[in-house]
């Protein structure tokens, strides 16, 4: 503590002290701990690392003396004191730099049998020089001790000299004591941390085992509702999501089917296309889910309308509301793509899964009527990150299997599907595309050697016309870079 030991220079230089020593005392949120901790010290020797045990009887002797009784005691050895010994009967002559019952009272029985911090530390305190302990007590609780040899002149305090000594040690223990509630206080502050991600382990963990559950149910989707929580977690977090709120779409992956709890096991798994009358039984679920889940106080919001919604579209031709675009919650859009990519890269019973070809194709042909542009944009994004080593993690990788991704290839699908889902106007990329054509015709124009070999046939030969073509092609290029 930079403050304390400022403080102690302070104290010392003010009144040309040659040592002292400023000492912590337990902190009331540790009584068991009863050892000091040594904040400053000066003069004392770098290798002196004072540390005493303030037992309660101390604690109530030192506050007592800040009642205002004495407040400051000297503990000198006869015959080198500078003040005079008033007793004898104890193991080491204690004396008082100013007299008072206090210390009458507390050095009133021998050094054996007395528990007082004086008499267990006399012969410490008097070989290292150490002539006043002044005790800091704020709001009634000990902060520490202050410990001060004598002065370098020889002469004995002065009344004054007590006052200032007592005035900055009080302003030092403020300091201390606020310095210790601060600590205490980002304790409390971390073990708060500590004990609220315990609760969310354990929220997430429980909502794992749950989606567990619930896929195995499905014997045909193992491992579905994991996969589908892992995707959102990966959309989200592209899509610039905050952590909590990253999470809160994992947990909305894992419990998108809960719902399917009671739809019966045999829809569920039919090897086989279901019919209309089971289609609509099986499409329960959504709406079965949020009646689950919205009884559940969920650390994150909406995760009951993320079930609820997972199957509505952007065009309205979802269920079980047949919302559309703006009335469908982004995590709900974001669960959907992720459970209909699980959807298309998994074996089920009926088909076998699709090819990234035939899953872009999908993604090309529906986005914008059941899928959202800026949900597959993030989508693409983020693995198109991975398959170009922008990520060391490879999520998409342990969830596809090794052979099915094919860099080489995928990387073109992903980035031209990126293009066309580009969601700014036509224009705006109408404006992109005649910047970057005008740059690279004044950049042509730059390497020509001389006007004959130029491959614009307006050109002349004596150049003329080629300024012409620049000075109106550096005026597009402003134009469009201005506009865009
Ligand atoms: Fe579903």
């Amino acid at each position: 503590m930079e403050m304390v030991r400022t403080s102690l220079h302070l104290l010392l230089g003010t009144l040309a002290i040659r040592r002292g020593a400023i000492i912590e005392c337990p902190t009331h949120l540790l009584p068991e701990d009863k050892s000091t901790n040594l904040l400053a010290v000066w003069g004392l020797g770098e290798d002196y690392q004072p540390q005493f045990d303030v037992e309660d009887a101390d604690r109530e002797t030192f506050l007592s003396v800040t009642d205002g009784v004495v407040e400051v005691l000297g503990l000198v050895q006869s015959p080198k004191s500078n003040v005079q010994s008033q007793r004898s009967d104890v193991e080491h002559e204690v004396s008082t730099v100013r007299g008072s019952g206090w210390v009458e009272e507390s050095l009133g029985t021998t050094a054996e049998s007395s528990p007082i911090f004086f008499h267990r530390y006399a012969t410490e305190l008097t070989q290292q020089g150490i002539e006043l302990i002044i005790p800091m007590a704020v709001r009634g609780e000990l902060t520490g001790l202050v410990l001060l040899g004598g002065k370098a002149s020889g002469d004995p305090f002065t009344a004054d000299d007590l006052e200032v000594i007592k005035s900055m040690v009080r302003h030092i223990g403020v300091g201390v004591h606020t310095h210790r509630l601060l600590g205490e206080v980002k304790q409390q502050a971390v073990e708060n941390r500590r004990l609220y991600e315990d609760l969310r382990a354990i929220y997430r963990d429980t909502v794992r085992a749950f989606a567990a559950a619930i896929d195995i149910k499905d014997k045909y989707t193992q491992g579905h509702s994991e996969r589908v929580g892992k995707y959102s977690e990966i959309i989200a977090r592209e899509l610039g999501f905050g952590e909590e709120e990253v999470e809160g779409m994992a947990i909305a992956g894992y419990l998108h089917d809960v719902g399917k709890l009671v739809v019966e096991r045999d829809i569920i798994n039919a090897p086989y296309r279901i019919d209309a009358k089971q289609s609509s039984e099986l499409n329960r679920h959504p709406a079965a889910g949020f009646e689950i889940l919205s009884p559940i106080h969920h650390p994150y919001a909406d995760i009951p309308l993320m079930a609820k919604y997972h199957h509505e579209r952007m065009d309205g031709r979802g269920y079980p509301d047949g919302l559309t675009d703006e009335q469908i919650p982004l995590g709900a859009k974001i669960v959907t793509l992720a459970d209909s990519f699980d959807a298309m890269t998994t074996d089920r019973p009926y088909k076998t899964r699709r090819t990234f070809d035939e899953v872009i194709l999908d993604l090309r042909c529906n986005t914008g009527s059941q899928f959202d542009p800026i949900v597959v944009s993030a989508f693409c994004r983020a693995l198109l990150k991975e398959l170009n080593g922008g990520t060391k993690e490879r999520r998409f990788h342990k969830m596809l299997g090794k052979n099915y991704l094919d860099a080489t290839k995928d990387i073109p699908l992903l980035n031209q599907l990126l293009a066309e889902l580009d969601p700014r106007p036509p224009l705006a990329r109408l404006r992109k595309h005649l910047s970057k054509l005008c740059l690279e015709y004044l950049k042509a124009v730059e390497r020509l050697p001389s006007s004959r070999q130029s491959p614009d046939p307006l050109c002349d030969p004596r150049g003329r016309r080629r300024n012409q073509i620049r000075k109106s092609h550096f005026v597009w290029l402003y134009v469009c870079r201005r506009w865009s």
